[in-house]
């Protein structure tokens, strides 16, 4: 089976039955050796990969320009299923930031341009200031994409599908490319 397949099948199922949101994942970066992960939100599945929205000016943008290697990790306890992607990393054309951009609540497009997301803060009422100033300048008028606030979309190369077992004898079923085929192995857990 192709694993975008099987992808949509498990993700669709953790929709049906997760209880938070099923579209979290824990996305992972690299900066000098050290790795960091957080969570962030899926927000398209494309054909040959899957794009989340951030930006390009926080910790995890700064890593991704260094490496362009990710990871995500998508866990949903209700189906009892884990999926582990790597792959590499590449920020979506201007069209496709825009339409998400323009899709969110005006609140969030107004954070966007207040949150100067991992930069130290004097304080949280600071923050609020902020969103006072973009309110100001940006009423009456759509608010429009800041060009840090992008998509960034991951191609996998390899994909870990992990399904709970009893006992600990889980199936992990791993897919992988060679030679731009998927190519289908199963690991001990
Ligand atoms: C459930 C959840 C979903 C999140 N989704 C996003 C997201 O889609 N994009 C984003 O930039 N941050 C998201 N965040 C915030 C990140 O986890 C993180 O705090 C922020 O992006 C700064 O990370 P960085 O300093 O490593 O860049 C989310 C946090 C949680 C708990």
């Amino acid at each position: 089976m192709n694993p975008f397949k099987k992808f949509n099948m498990w993700f669709n199922l953790a929709k049906k039955n997760h209880t938070f949101d099923h579209t979290a994942f824990a996305l992972g970066t690299e900066n000098k050796g050290q790795p960091h992960t957080r969570m962030v939100l899926l927000k398209l599945i494309l054909e040959d990969g899957f794009v989340f929205f951030t930006n390009l000016n926080s910790n995890k943008g700064s890593h991704f320009k260094y490496n362009k290697k990710l990871s995500m990790c998508f866990y949903w306890e209700s189906i009892h299923k884990q999926i582990r992607i790597v792959g590499k990393g590449s920020i979506v054309d201007d069209k496709t930031s825009d339409k998400y951009f323009a899709s969110r609540p005006r609140g969030s497009q107004i954070g966007a341009w207040a949150s100067d997301q991992s930069s130290q803060i004097k304080s949280f009422s600071y923050l609020k200031q902020r969103e006072k100033k973009f309110e100001k300048m940006f009423k009456g008028s759509d608010v429009p994409r800041p060009d840090y606030w992008v998509g960034i979309k991951i191609q996998p190369k390899e994909f870990e599908f992990w399904q709970q077992g009893n006992f600990r004898l889980h199936q992990r079923e791993v897919y992988f490319l060679r030679n731009k085929v998927w190519q289908r192995k199963m690991l001990s857990p």
